[in-house]
This record gives C-alpha cells, structure tokens and sequence, in this order.
C-alpha cells in the first residue's frame, strides 16, 4: 500500500477572473521549468519508463487523501501519472470549501474525484471513456461504500449524462497532443488537435447550472495557453485557484464559468 504525501501547495479560492490574451502569455511564461527542472523531469521520465510499463499489468492498492482504491490494469494510475495524486489532493482541499449539490467528474479513470466529490455533494454523476475504468471506479466506489452518492457510466465525455446539470464539473483531462493508439493512452492523449478538450469546452456549457463552474487540472507538461485559448473562444472565462510544486512538473487547478455579458 502506498501513503502518499504531497509538496508545495498555493491555493486561492479568491482569485480574479481573466479574459484577455496578455494574460495567458503571462501565465505561458509563468508556467516554463527552468531547464535545471526540465532536464530532471527527462531523467525521471527515462527512469519510469519500464516502471510504469510493468505496472500497468498488475493490480495495485492505493491510500490517497485518506481514501483506498484498487487500480485495475490498463487504468489510469493516478499515483504513477502523478497529475492524479494532485488533482486528488486538490479536490479534498478545494470541494469542501465550495459545497456543490450536484457534480459531474469526467475521466473518472479508478473513481477516486468521485468519491472526493461524493463527501461535499449530494449527487455525483462520472463517466470514462474506458470501460475497464468504469468498472474499476464502480468497484472502489462500492468499496468506499458511496454507491447511493455515486453514478457511473460509460461513454465520451457528457455523453452518459446527456440532459443533466450541474453546479460543478471536474475533469483531470488527457492534456499531450497526439492520437491515442490503446485504451490507456486515451488518459493522456487528447487528439492531434486536443479534439478532446474542443468537444468538452463545446458541450461543457449546456451542462452547468446558473453560476456553476468547470475545475480543470493542468501541468506544466501541458499547453495551458492553448487549452485556456480553447475555453475562451467557447465563452468561459478563467482563474488560477491553486499551484502545486513537484519540482519536475507544476500541477494548476483552473476554474472556469461563462462569461457573463452586459
Ligand atoms: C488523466 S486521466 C485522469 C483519471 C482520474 N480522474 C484521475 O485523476 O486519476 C484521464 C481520464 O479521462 C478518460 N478519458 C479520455 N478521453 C475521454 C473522453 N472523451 N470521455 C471520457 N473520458 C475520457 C481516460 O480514460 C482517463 O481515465
């Protein structure tokens, strides 16, 4: 079993709204490693290489936030990717302060945001792509005993929960530009074109309550400018609530809601 901690964290629950394009190169500028980080980022990558290719066929048992959850092979494994244990960390930080009554988790991969979500809200839909996830997440929601809180389906983004809406969507989404050749690779890659992250920030603002926002968990390994470019051209506007420093990765919770116009 695994116990696992976590390094510098800023989080701002408070921070401004930002709609102009300075701002994201600011942000771009901000979020470069140095190249002392960048080159122990390619190290550790090499390193992990078979680490993460051997595990990926075996079962593990995880403790994050206080919470155990299986990862089932060719599921995302949210302490081997690391984005996971951020995004997971996060959300035990962030949901309580926020009390949504109704959430949507995307890419729920082992179910764990879920299960987060599912101890501040009253309702909790999540869906993956992967059916081995969803039925992974069903089991550790089962495990977790948040099954009455806690509805899974299977299929593209919203496509399970066509017709809902919610006060609050999460999504640690598949950030790396390229096309996604297994089922696991879908946890990274979003298309040649972020076709992923396009559709989402297409769909995402027919599924939100008045006032209701979007969390989305980006790293320094992604392209946040184009990403939060994507968002804005769907008409949300976007925030920094909380950085996380790993040393070889920078992990970002935005918060995005429509823009309201006048
Ligand atoms: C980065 S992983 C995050 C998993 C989990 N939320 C976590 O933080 O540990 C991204 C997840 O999104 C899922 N995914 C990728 N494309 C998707 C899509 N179009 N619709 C729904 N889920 C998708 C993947 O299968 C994967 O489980």
């Amino acid at each position: 079993m695994q116990k696992l901690g976590w390094p510098r964290t800023k989080i701002d629950l408070d921070a401004c709204y930002q709609d102009h394009h300075d701002e994201l190169a600011r942000f771009e500028s901000r979020s470069t490693l140095t190249w002392q980080r960048s080159l122990c980022r390619k190290l550790v990558t090499l390193m992990n290489r078979d680490l993460i290719s051997t595990s990926l066929n075996h079962e593990h048992v995880l403790d994050l936030e206080g919470i155990k959850v299986r990862v089932k092979p060719n599921v995302f494994n949210p302490s081997l990717f690391l984005s996971g244990m951020f995004y997971a960390h996060l959300l035990t930080t962030v949901l309580p302060k926020k009390q949504p009554r109704r959430v949507l988790e995307l890419g729920t991969g082992t179910g764990l945001g879920a299960i987060i979500a599912a101890r501040s809200a009253e309702q909790v839909h999540a869906s993956d792509i992967n059916p081995e996830a969803v039925a992974c997440a069903r089991s550790n929601v089962e495990a977790n005993q948040c099954l009455d809180t806690v509805k899974l389906g299977v299929g593209s983004l919203f496509e399970p929960w066509s017709g809902n809406k919610y006060d609050l969507i999460l999504f640690n989404p598949p950030y790396y530009i390229g096309e996604a050749q297994t089922p696991l690779e879908q946890a990274l890659y979003a298309g040649k074109a972020l076709e992923t992250i396009s559709n989402f920030a297409m769909l995402a603002g027919q599924y939100l309550n008045d006032r209701a926002s979007i969390l989305l968990l980006l790293s320094s390994e992604a392209v946040c400018s184009r990403i939060i470019g994507i968002l804005n051209r769907q008409g949300f506007q976007w925030r920094l609530i909380a950085v996380s420093d790993f040393f070889i990765e920078l992990f970002y919770l935005f918060e995005f809601q429509p823009l309201v116009k006048d």
